[in-house]
C-alpha cells in the first residue's frame, strides 16, 4: 500500500537518521569481522539526472555506513535506482533481478535492494512481492534518506522491507554525497511536476512540484565552487516553473543571475525547460550572462498543434517556433537540442509531416526521439486511437535519419574554430587523448594530459566526425 509521508522539517529529515546510521555502521562493521574483509556495495542507475543525482547521495549514505564501492553486481549489496518513464526500461529491471536472484543463491547473505521511480507504482510493488521475494529492501523515490533505517529493518528482522510513500512535502537537505566528477555537479532546484502531460508517468512517481529555497541552493552551490566544481548543472523536470510556489516567490531568471555571481563557478547549465513556461526574463539573463552555456534543451515532443492540445503541453507549433526565432534573434549562437515522441495516440501521417517540418525549421543541434510508450495510469493510455506499431517505426525510422543528418551537418559548422573545452576524463580507447565538452555540450576528443581534468583549455577542432570532434590544444 502506499501512504502518506509522515510531515518532517526539512532539515531534520536527515538528522532523524542518526542513530539507525550509527546501528547500519556497527551492522557493516559486524559484517567484515565475520567475513574478514570490507563490505562493497554496487548502484546501477537508470533513467535521468534526477536519478543520478539520489544515486550519489545514496552512495554517499553507504560509504558512510562504512561499505566500499565496487564497480559490478557481485558487490555484497547491490541498489537498484529504477526509471519507469517507458516500459522498457521496466523490462530492463526484471530481466536483470533474475540474474541477482542466481548470484544470491551462491551469496546467501547478498542484500538486493531496489529504489527510484519504477518502486512508486503500485502495481510493480505487488509483483515484486509475490514474485521477487529474494530482493531485500524497497523504498521509492521521496524516502532515500531513510535507507539506514530501512537496512537496518531488513538486516535484523530478516525480512524484506517496502516503504513507499505517495508523495512528500519534504525536500531532505544536508544529505552527504559521493559526487562522480570532482570538477562538475548536478543540483537540484526542485523535484516533481505538476504539468501532467497526457504521455507522461513523472507527476505520478515523482509527485508534485518542489521547489528547494534559493538560500539553500545558493549555499551547496558555493560550498561546490569551493571544492573545486567549475561546472554546475540546475536540475528539475521544468525548470522555468522554479520557485512559484515557495513562500516567497523567487523567479528562475533572479535565481540564474544569483548563480551567476558565484566566484569559481564558469558555466552554468540547466534542464529541463518547458516551452510554455520560458520567460523573456530567462532569454535576457542568458544572452548578456558570461556563464550560462549557449546550449538550450527544449523539448518539442510533436510539431502538430492538434496533437500538442492533446498531449496537455500548452502551447502550439506556432508559438514554439516563434520562441525558437525569439532565442536565436537574442543568442546566434544558442546550440538547441530536443526530445520528440513518435506515435502519441491518434498521430496521423499529417501531424507527423509537422514534427518534420518543425525539426526542418528549427534544425536541431541534436534530438532524442522516443516511440511513444503507454504508461498506464496516464490519461493517453486509455485512447482508443493507439497507432500500429508498423506504422510507428516507419515514422520513427524517417525521424532518426533527418535529426542526425541535420545534427551532423550542423557539427560541421565548427570545424576548424577554436573553442573553449572543459576537460573531462581520459579517452576510454586511446590514453592518449583527453574527452571534453564544449559550451554547446559536443563532445571533442584531443591530445592532452591527465592534469588538464577540470579545467577549461583552447581547442582547435581539426576534424568534425558526426558527432564529436578531434581537436589540438592551443597554448
Ligand atoms: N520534464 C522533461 C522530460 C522528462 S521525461 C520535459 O518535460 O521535457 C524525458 C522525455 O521522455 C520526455 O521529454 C519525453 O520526450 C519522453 N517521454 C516521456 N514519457 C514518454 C512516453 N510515455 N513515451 C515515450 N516517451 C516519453
Ligand atoms: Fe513529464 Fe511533462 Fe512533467 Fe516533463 S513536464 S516530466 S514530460 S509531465
Ligand atoms: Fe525515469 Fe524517473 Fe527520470 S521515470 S526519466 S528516472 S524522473
Amino acid at each position: 500500500m502506499l501512504y502518506n509521508i509522515a510531515e518532517v522539517k526539512d532539515e531534520d529529515a536527515w538528522e532523524a537518521q542518526s542513530s539507525y546510521l550509527s546501528r547500519a555502521t556497527e551492522l557493516v562493521r559486524e559484517a567484515e569481522v565475520a567475513c574478514g574483509r570490507k563490505r562493497t556495495f554496487h548502484i546501477e542507475t537508470f533513467g535521468c539526472q534526477m536519478n543520478a543525482h539520489d544515486s550519489e547521495k545514496l552512495s554517499g549514505i553507504l560509504l558512510l555506513m562504512g561499505m566500499e564501492e565496487s564497480e559490478d553486481d557481485s558487490a555484497d549489496l547491490v541498489l537498484y535506482n529504477t526509471c519507469t518513464v517507458r516500459e522498457n526500461a521496466n523490462l530492463k529491471i526484471y530481466g536483470r533481478l533474475g540474474y541477482l536472484k542466481a548470484m544470491k543463491e551462491k551469496q546467501p547473505d547478498k542484500i538486493i535492494a531496489l529504489c527510484g521511480c519504477m518502486m512508486q507504482e503500485e502495481e510493480e510493488i505487488e509483483r515484486i512481492k509475490k514474485k521477487y521475494p529474494f530482493v531485500d529492501i524497497v523504498f521509492g523515490t521521496h524516502n532515500f534518506y531513510e535507507f539506514p533505517e530501512l537496512f537496518v529493518q531488513s538486516v535484523e528482522e530478516k525480512r524484506q522491507v517496502i516503504r513507499i510513500y505517495k508523495d512528500s512535502s519534504v525536500v531532505a537537505e544536508n544529505l552527504p554525497r559521493a559526487r562522480k566528477y570532482a570538477f562538475k555537479s548536478g543540483v537540484n532546484i526542485m523535484y516533481g511536476c505538476n504539468n501532467f502531460c497526457s504521455y507522461c508517468i513523472v507527476p505520478y512517481v515523482r509527485g508534485r512540484e518542489k521547489s528547494r529555497r534559493s538560500e539553500d541552493i545558493l549555499k551547496e552551490i558555493k560550498d561546490l565552487a569551493e571544492d573545486g566544481v567549475v561546472e554546475i548543472m540546475l536540475l528539475g523536470q521544468n525548470v522555468n516553473s522554479y520557485g512559484k510556489t515557495l513562500p516567497t516567490p523567487v523567479s528562475f531568471a533572479s535565481l540564474l543571475k544569483q548563480v551567476e555571481e558565484i566566484e569559481g563557478i564558469e558555466r552554468i547549465r540547466f534542464m529541463t525547460s518547458h516551452p510554455k513556461d520560458l520567460s523573456d526574463d530567462l532569454i535576457d539573463v542568458m544572452a548578456h550572462s558570461q556563464k550560462i552555456c549557449r546550449h538550450l534543451h527544449l523539448p518539442l515532443q510533436s510539431g502538430s498543434t492538434e496533437i500538442l492540445k492533446k498531449m496537455n503541453r500548452h502551447y502550439t507549433k506556432e508559438s514554439y517556433l516563434a520562441l525558437v526565432d525569439k532565442l536565436r534573434d537574442a543568442m546566434p549562437d544558442l546550440a538547441i537540442t530536443t526530445d520528440i515522441i513518435v506515435g502519441f495516440p491518434g498521430e496521423t501521417e499529417e501531424d507527423f509531416a509537422q514534427t518534420m517540418e518543425v525539426v526542418e525549421k528549427v534544425r536541431y543541434d541534436s534530438a532524442f526521439t522516443f516511440i511513444y510508450s503507454k504508461r498506464s495510469g496516464t490519461p493517453a493510455a486509455k485512447d482508443p486511437a493507439q497507432v500500429p506499431e508498423e506504422v510507428v517505426k516507419e515514422r520513427f525510422d524517417r525521424l532518426l535519419a533527418r535529426v542526425q543528418t541535420i545534427g551532423a551537418e550542423k557539427s560541421m559548422a565548427y570545424e576548424g574554430q577554436v573553442l573553449p573545452v572543459l576537460c573531462e576524463s581520459v579517452n576510454h580507447q586511446d590514453p592518449s587523448l583527453m574527452t571534453g565538452r564544449l559550451d554547446n555540450n559536443s563532445v571533442v576528443h584531443f591530445k592532452g594530459s591527465k592534469d588538464l581534468i577540470g579545467k577549461i583549455v583552447s581547442v582547435h577542432l581539426k576534424e568534425c566526425r558526426g558527432f564529436y570532434y578531434i581537436g589540438d590544444t592551443v597554448s
